[in-house]
């Protein structure tokens, strides 16, 4: 299927697309090489500080410094072509996931001589990218289970303290009001409205913007106050909560979240569907689903998941602020609370949490770079497995790309149509920050009203939409 109006792509200067390849890829590629370049390092001053003279170990070091000079020389002549235009390379088959439709996809660019960084559509090169990177590691021995993004998602996690402390204490308070909240649905709908938008504004969180947002921008979006919330209410410039809540109650007791970034925004997601679970009669099971393979700088990938949940188990050691005595104990109830769903199966992962990166073969659902309108809809680990749930959430900017297709859609083009042959399949809530140009359903009075205020409205993660379509039928 494919839209009347053509994708977003950098041809246009004054595009986030040129912005990004120009600017933003080359800061994310070398943020990779400085990362490799220091472990390197570490790992030879290591090794000469090592007097136990083990030949084994020599060989064992020496061989990952050269396989991550390898990486390095690869990442290196990423950058040059990529600002010099030069054609993107087949991915080579590293025994990874969707090999051949990338493949399939660029040599349809290629035909249409739109197979280079700056011809190619947005939305397939930012995927292309990430899916290129990989088959730097994958095929090393050293690096294979690799995820270069990892330390600066912990990174970033650590510096959020302080709203992880209040969404805590805010569950911790809402314990004392449970039986309360099951009789009163009045007050659970106020509550998902506030759920939805704690949720919403953790997508504000997002390290390849990184490259553009100072950490004290960061920590700004992420208060979770409620004054601030009501205040942020005018930047939602579209929201359908309402619509997404009567969805709720359609019968199902399934809720999927479509994740995307790992840290902060992922322990949103986590309150979000603990909520569903816990405070709602209506929802007994919360699906997530990650990327499996390093995705977009700050993706949720399986190994991701450990790594919170040990965040949260300690505190004090981990983040950068330690909590106090009622903010410990609030922690502590949720991560056991949490930990509990995941061996009950209240919770689940979409692939097995042990998963590392790329281990599976063939195709993947959530790392395939076409719209979603144009996968298969009756690909069962795909829609067709997202069919029997009361809601889909579908979280942050690139979701929306792909929902949407990434296209030049007039702005105030409805939700429905911009969802092509997708629409009406699954019952779809997307709750995305603007932090790229596509736009849809919202009018075009409101849109030249907020662009007299911000020219930068679509792109800087300050406005948002909260968008629903109901599946047919319910
Ligand atoms: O690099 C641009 C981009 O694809 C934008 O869509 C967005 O800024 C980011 O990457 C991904 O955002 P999110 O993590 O919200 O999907
Ligand atoms: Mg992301």
């Amino acid at each position: 299927w494919k839209a009347h109006y053509p994708p977003y792509d950098p041809s246009d200067p004054k595009g986030f697309s040129y912005e990004t390849v120009v600017r933003r890829w080359p800061i994310i590629i070398t943020g990779v090489i400085d990362r490799i370049h220091r472990l390197n390092h570490e790992a030879t001053m290591a090794s000469r500080s090592d007097q136990s003279g083990s030949a084994t170990n020599d060989v064992e070091v020496n061989e990952r410094i050269e396989e991550g000079k390898g990486i390095i020389g690869k990442a290196s002549k990423l950058k040059y072509d990529m600002a010099r235009d030069r054609p993107m390379e087949k991915i080579e088959n590293d025994g990874g996931l969707n090999v051949d439709i990338f493949n399939a996809e660029l040599d349809e660019l290629v035909k249409e001589g739109k197979g280079s960084w700056f011809k190619a559509p947005w939305l397939f090169a930012e995927c292309y990218l990430y899916r290129l990177m990989r088959t730097w590691f994958a095929p090393t021995k050293h690096w294979n289970n690799f995820d270069p993004f990892f330390a600066q998602k912990e990174d970033s996690f650590r510096g959020s303290a302080a709203a992880v402390y209040q969404l805590a204490s805010m569950m911790q308070e809402l314990e004392s009001e449970k039986e309360a909240l099951i009789k009163e649905p009045a007050r659970l709908e106020v509550l998902w409205d506030e759920m939805i938008q704690m949720c919403l504004w953790g997508n504000a969180t997002d390290l390849s913007l990184l490259t553009n947002l100072t950490h004290e921008d960061i920590e700004k979006l992420q208060t979770v106050e409620k004054e601030t919330r009501d205040a942020r209410k005018e930047f939602i410039l579209c929201d359908d909560s309402d619509a997404a809540w009567e969805a709720l109650k359609s019968g199902s007791d399934r809720v999927d979240f479509i994740l995307d970034n790992a840290g902060f925004e992922f322990f949103t997601d986590l309150v979000f569907a603990d909520f569903l679970v816990t405070y709602t009669p209506y929802i007994s099971r919360v699906v997530f689903h990650p990327k499996t393979i390093p995705w977009f700088v700050s993706d949720v990938n399986p190994p991701d998941l450990d790594s919170l949940l040990r965040a949260l188990s300690s505190p004090s050691s981990f983040f950068s602020t330690p909590p106090s005595p009622f903010q410990a104990s609030a922690v502590s109830a949720l991560v056991s609370r949490w930990k509990r769903y995941f061996e009950e199966g209240s919770f689940s992962f979409s692939v097995p949490r042990e998963t590392g990166y790329g281990e599976k073969s063939g195709a993947d659902f959530w790392t395939d770079p076409r719209a979603y309108w144009n996968l298969h809809l009756d690909d069962p680990e795909g829609l067709k497995s997202l069919e029997g749930c009361a809601v889909v959430v579908f979280k942050g900017d690139l979701n929306f790309r792909k929902l949407t297709g990434d296209v030049k859609w007039p702005c105030s083009t409805p939700f429905a149509e911009a969802l092509g042959p997708l629409r009406g399949r699954i019952p779809i809530l997307s709750l995305r920050t603007n932090k790229a140009d596509v736009i849809v359903n919202v009018s075009e009075d409101v849109a030249r009203d907020v662009e007299r205020k911000d020219e930068k409205w679509r792109v800087n993660g300050k406005y948002a939409l909260i968008l629903f379509c109901a599946k047919d039928g319910v």
